[in-house]
């Protein structure tokens, strides 16, 4: 069964701009990706009307998350 987190995380927006959730984000990661260039090509996201000011705050918070030590 999915977690609370997992089921939020269906819901929640992460590229605003592309209508992408941030499920795929964190499948991106959670595939290896490592940075937003990464996560952007996996995910499909950034390149949006905000210029990937939005989704780019919100993934090098998800990566210090994933990795807090590197
Ligand atoms: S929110 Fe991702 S490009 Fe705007």
């Amino acid at each position: 069964m999915a977690t609370e987190e997992e089921i939020l995380a269906r819901v929640k927006a992460g590229c605003i701009c592309k209508g992408i959730k941030l499920h795929a984000i964190i499948q991106a990661i959670e595939d290896g990706a490592k940075s937003f260039d990464e996560i952007a090509r996996i995910a499909g996201i950034g390149g949006g009307s905000c210029k990937s000011k939005r989704c780019r705050e919100k993934i090098s918070a998800l990566l210090d998350e994933q990795h807090p030590h590197s």
